[in-house]
């Protein structure tokens, strides 16, 4: 979901409509404003899109200078007016929005009944309004600190009062929040570029942390009220950066800005020679490093795809043991790991809870944690031992694109970096891949420059129902995410399989016309994978293959064959996946689908 606030001098609603559209990809199945006018609160929420709220604005005339909305990914209570945000209390003179979850909204919920208060929604969050009306005593600061003493659970909250309507106050715990500071006004977003129109000077709340926000000041404290300096955050991004520059959708302005992305993000990172990894950034001892047991690699979503990659990377370069979880299967297993181990978290937000939840795992039990993250000052960048950033700028569309491929430069690097520490890669190795890598965003460039090939190869097999993805080793990794790709943006059932597995059951479902997108990148197994394309040819499939120009007979590799530029072939996956993504944007597009808001997906998953 998405928070926006504003005090100031200007008017209110057409700043709180602008954060919120900026936000729009956090969540929206409804959205909504409350700003004090008339000596009430005047609240407005649809259900539906942004649109919807503001074609209910339209006939308003506002002049309040303060207000707060939200637009809401639904979590309690089903995508409905009623249950949108804000909230308020039984005498509407106070509201509420909220990301998160209150985990006793029951038992608060009973108290205040039996309080008298009336609830009329079926969200958890409505709760709040209620709890601190119950201790407001004309100062909405101390009453949203005595509320906070009893509130459990994960919060990112955001109230406001017609008896203070300058005042707002704004609380953290578990879910990000920002405060944008002004000239005589201030913001408070969930997300930073719902500010960047406004002004580049931040505080990044944390955890435990509330602020009491005036058109003129900023006081910041924790939950005991005791007060806490914080310097300025300057924001680098431009706001344009934040907007589709021209695309048609997000998504395929992110597919196109990831050769500059890539460039960002190994930056400062290969020394010239190309002999090292320069990870200045990772404070891990060299006594840890070369001592290190074992590694674990956790995340979520096409994070996680950039993880299973990382272990063949690690695995292959580093020869440690590496495993690859979930992030929710990893919180909840048990994991057997300790002092010793190192778990490297990835992230493109930062904020996904159960990503959270396993940082939190593994430190509980004594290992060190690297994050792989896009958002400086995210949780999970705070929480984690050492921080490795992608630099690959805001992600708005839903679909990840160039998250993954700056996550995967990342593991390229942190790989190569452990094999220098610890002597595992011979020194002409680590400078061919390390050398390879520096020039590998031409190759992206140029996969981008020929998308029209790819365009008609969507065109062509856009009305099928389903559609399958096979692959080997490093192929086999990027073929999950290709899937992951097709499935969530056009809806067309996609599966990956390891192209030797297929024969043990699934090769079942492969009957005439079925389209199958072979990847066949990996000399060592290029043999294998091409028996694997004959046997579903010979099932009647039609098959796509990607592969690097070779000497091989063009007829065995399938119906349709997408030649990659040349690279060295271990930094495959970061060519081979673009296809895949600009295969799934186009089929969406021709499908006619919300490329970049997909249905029942968010950008941003912070509750478990
Ligand atoms: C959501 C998004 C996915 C993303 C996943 C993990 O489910 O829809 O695109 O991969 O969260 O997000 P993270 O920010 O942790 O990388």
């Amino acid at each position: 979901c998405g928070i926006v606030g504003y005090t100031g001098h200007q008017q209110a609603v057409p700043v709180l409509i602008d954060g919120l559209r900026r936000l729009e990809y956090r969540g929206y199945d409804s959205a909504g404003i409350v700003v004090p006018e008339n000596g009430g609160l005047t609240v407005q929420k649809r259900a539906g899109t942004l649109d919807v709220l503001v074609q209910a604005l339209c006939d308003c005339r506002f002049t309040a200078t303060s207000g707060i909305g939200h637009t809401r990914w639904a979590t309690h209570g089903a995508p409905t007016d009623v249950n949108a945000h804000p909230h308020t209390d039984c005498s509407g003179r106070l509201a509420v929005v909220h990301n998160g979850i209150i985990e006793n909204y029951h038992r608060l919920r009973s108290w205040l009944k039996a309080e008298g208060h009336v609830f009329r929604s079926d969200t958890d969050t409505e709760v709040l309004p209620h709890l601190i009306e119950q201790f407001y005593r004309g100062n909405l600061y101390q009453a949203v600190l005595e509320a906070l003493e009893r509130v459990e659970g994960s919060f990112a909250l955001l109230a406001l009062t017609v008896d203070e309507p300058e005042r707002l106050v704004t609380a953290r715990q578990d879910s990000p929040l920002v405060i944008g500071v002004g000239e005589r006004e201030n913001f408070i977003a969930s997300d930073i570029p719902a500010l960047l129109a406004h002004t580049r000077d931040t505080y990044l709340l944390n955890d435990g942390e509330l602020a009491e926000v005036t058109p003129d000041g900023v006081r910041i404290s924790d939950f005991h009220g005791r007060p806490l300096a914080r310097e300025i955050f300057q924001v680098h991004w431009e706001a344009e950066q934040a907007e589709k520059a021209g695309y048609d959708h997000f998504m395929l302005k992110e597919i196109h800005e990831q050769p500059r992305a890539l460039r960002d993000t190994l930056r400062g990172r290969i020394d010239d020679d190309c002999r090292r990894a320069v990870l200045d950034e990772l404070n891990l001892e060299p006594g840890f490093v070369k001592n290190l047991n074992k590694i674990f690699v956790t995340a979520c979503g096409t994070a996680f795809h950039a993880g299973v990659v990382g272990k063949y990377i690690i695995e292959k370069l580093v020869r440690l043991p590496v495993e690859v979880d979930i992030a929710s299967e990893f919180r909840y297993r048990d994991p057997l790991i300790g002092p010793g181990d190192l778990v490297v978290v990835v992230s493109q937000s930062g904020e996904t809870a159960d990503t959270r939840a396993a940082l939190r795992e593994a430190k509980s039990r004594g290992a060190r944690v690297v994050a792989i993250t896009n958002v400086v000052g995210s949780s999970i960048a705070r929480e984690a031992d050492s921080v490795l950033y992608t630099w690959a700028g805001p992600e708005i569309a839903v679909a990840s694109t160039k998250a993954y491929v700056t996550q995967l430069a990342a593991f390229y690097l942190l790989a190569v970096w452990l094999a220098g520490e610890r002597g595992a890669l011979p020194g002409e190795e680590r400078e061919d891949l390390l050398r390879a890598l520096r020039e590998l965003h031409h190759g992206v460039g140029q996969i981008l420059a020929g998308a029209g090939e790819i365009a008609a190869l969507a065109r062509r097999y856009h009305q099928r129902h389903c559609l399958f993805f096979i692959g080997r080793g490093l192929d086999y990794a990027v073929a999950m995410e290709g899937s992951l790709k097709l499935k969530e943006i056009s809806y067309i059932h996609a599966e990956a399989y390891a192209a030797g597995e297929l024969k043990h059951g699934t090769l079942a479902l492969i009957t005439e016309g079925v389209p199958v997108i072979a990847l066949a990148t990996q000399p060592e197994l290029f043999e294998k994978t091409l028996s694997n394309i004959k046997e579903v040819k010979a099932r009647g499939a039609e098959v796509v293959t990607l592969t690097f120009q070779g000497d091989h007979d063009s007829e065995e590799l399938g119906d349709f064959r997408v030649y990659l530029p040349p690279t060295h072939p271990f930094l495959a996956p970061i060519l081979t996946v673009v296809p895949l993504q600009l295969f799934a944007y186009y089929a969406a597009v021709y499908r006619g689908c919300s490329v970049d808001k997909p249905r029942n997906l968010a950008k941003s998953v912070t509750v478990e």
